[in-house]
Formats: C-alpha cells, sequence, structure tokens
C-alpha cells in the first residue's frame, strides 16, 4: 500500500457547474468554497500531512475584472470563517504564489492567518494563490544562484528543492488530483510532481465529495509505483 503524504488538488470546473445550474460563475466558485472546507476537514480526519489546493494561477488574473473580486473575496470569507477549524484542528495555513500582487485587505489577514497557525504541526494546508509552477522555480534559481557564491558543484536537487515555496510544508507531490474533466497540469507544482500518481476526475469540483476522494485514494494505494526500478527481483 502507497503512503500517501502529499496531496494535492486542481479544483476546477466552478465555472461549468455555475453554467450547469443556470447560476452566474461567482456562485460556481462559492458552491466550489464550500467544497474545499468538506475536503480539507477530512484530509484532516484521514491523516494526510500536506493538502496543496490550487485556488488561484498566475493566469486567472486575466479573467473578467469582477470574477477575479468575487474570488479574493470569498478568500477572504473562507479564512475568517475557518479561522477558528484550523486553530483547533492543528492545521498550518500556507499561501503559496506571488501574494504580493494579492489586494491589500487580503494579504494582512492571509499573513496573519499564516503567522498564527505556523506551530501547527499536523497538517501543511498550502493555498496556490497566484500561483504558477514555472514562476516558483525561477524564483528558486534566483535564491540558488544568490547562495552558492558562483560555484555551480554546489547545485543539486536536494539544495534547489530548498528554494521552492513547497520546501517543508510537502516537498514531492504523491497524489496529483484535477476535477473537471480536462487531462493537464495547468502550470501547477510542476517540479514538486515529478513522480507524482495523477488522477483526473471527471466531476466538476462543487460536486465533489469526501466519497469521491476516499475511492480515489483507494485508487492510488494499489497502484505500482516503480520509480523507474524494476520490481521483484
Ligand atoms: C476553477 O474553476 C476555479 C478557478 C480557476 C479559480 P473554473 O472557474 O476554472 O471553472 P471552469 O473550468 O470554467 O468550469
Ligand atoms: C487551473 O484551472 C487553475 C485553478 C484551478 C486555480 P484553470 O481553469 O485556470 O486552467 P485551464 O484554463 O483549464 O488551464
Ligand atoms: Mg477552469
Amino acid at each position: 500500500m502507497n503512503k500517501l503524504k502529499h496531496l494535492a488538488i486542481i479544483m476546477d470546473g466552478n465555472g461549468r457547474w455555475a453554467q450547469k445550474n443556470s447560476l452566474p460563475r461567482t456562485e460556481g466558485h462559492r458552491k466550489g468554497a464550500s467544497v474545499v472546507r468538506e475536503i480539507v476537514t477530512h484530509c484532516r480526519e484521514i491523516g494526510i500531512e500536506a493538502l496543496t489546493l490550487y485556488a488561484f494561477s498566475e493566469e486567472n488574473w486575466g479573467r473578467p475584472k469582477d470574477e477575479v473580486s468575487a474570488l479574493m473575496e470569498l478568500l477572504l470569507e473562507f479564512m475568517t470563517k475557518e479561522r477558528i477549524t484550523m486553530l483547533e484542528n492543528n492545521i498550518h495555513f500556507n499561501p503559496i504564489g506571488t501574494l504580493e500582487k494579492l489586494p491589500d485587505f487580503l494579504k494582512k489577514t492571509l499573513f496573519d492567518l499564516e503567522k498564527e497557525t505556523s506551530v501547527n504541526a499536523i497538517m501543511d494546508l498550502n493555498i496556490a494563490l497566484s500561483y504558477s509552477g514555472r514562476q516558483d522555480i525561477l524564483n528558486a534559481i534566483k535564491k540558488t544562484i544568490s547562495q552558492i557564491n558562483f560555484d555551480m558543484s554546489f547545485i543539486d536537487e536536494a539544495m534547489f528543492s530548498k528554494n521552492l515555496s513547497t520546501h517543508s510544508c510537502g516537498g514531492d507531490v504523491d497524489l496529483l488530483i484535477r476535477t473537471g474533466g480536462d487531462f493537464r497540469i495547468s502550470n501547477f507544482l510542476l517540479w514538486e510532481s515529478a513522480y507524482a500518481e495523477l488522477f483526473f476526475e471527471k466531476k466538476l469540483w462543487p460536486e465533489f465529495t469526501s466519497d469521491d476522494l476516499d475511492s480515489i485514494i483507494q485508487n492510488f494505494s494499489q497502484r505500482d509505483r516503480r520509480f523507474g526500478l524494476v520490481k521483484n527481483l
């Protein structure tokens, strides 16, 4: 049985769910936020050590202004409502991405919550905001260069990984799930997913349940993770 330590989810399909139910896209995001709540609680219960959720990509800044604002408001609402749950359940809230770009009204709550929960050690909840996997790798390259004093021989994978935003909060992804029926990574944890097991779920994110997650985890636990090796020799 494979051990699932770091689970990453591309929560896609809010807009299509809204369309299907003749609602504005923002209502899809609202319903999506309630699923986030359910899934975070469930992951905490089943002992996942790190959960990384793709909430807003660098590319998503290009969406209509109203939709972007609604997403930022929802995020604030989520943090406000879930603060106590995170404190009580020993969850470390860790936002990752180009956070400087986020609106000021959000940043304070975001950083305060990160600080307040930073001693919590049972589960890391990484929320990817204004996130781009390529950008994260570029940032890590810049940091690495500043640390090596021009001696390239110091650079190896372990050293480089320490400069990624997921370092100490999950690192390598074991299982990457994308809801919404598309088969792509959309610039999510590019380095960290090098050997992740991938699962593409047809259901749209607002329809996703903890039972769905359990069956995906069951599937994951039975997979033969070979990591390039030959088994049973
Ligand atoms: C995912 O749902 C949420 C974000 C990207 C913020 P979408 O809004 O992308 O939903 P679809 O893909 O249009 O259905
Ligand atoms: C990926 O979904 C980003 C998030 C879930 C936050 P998108 O809907 O933005 O991705 P594409 O456009 O299908 O690649
Ligand atoms: Mg989408």
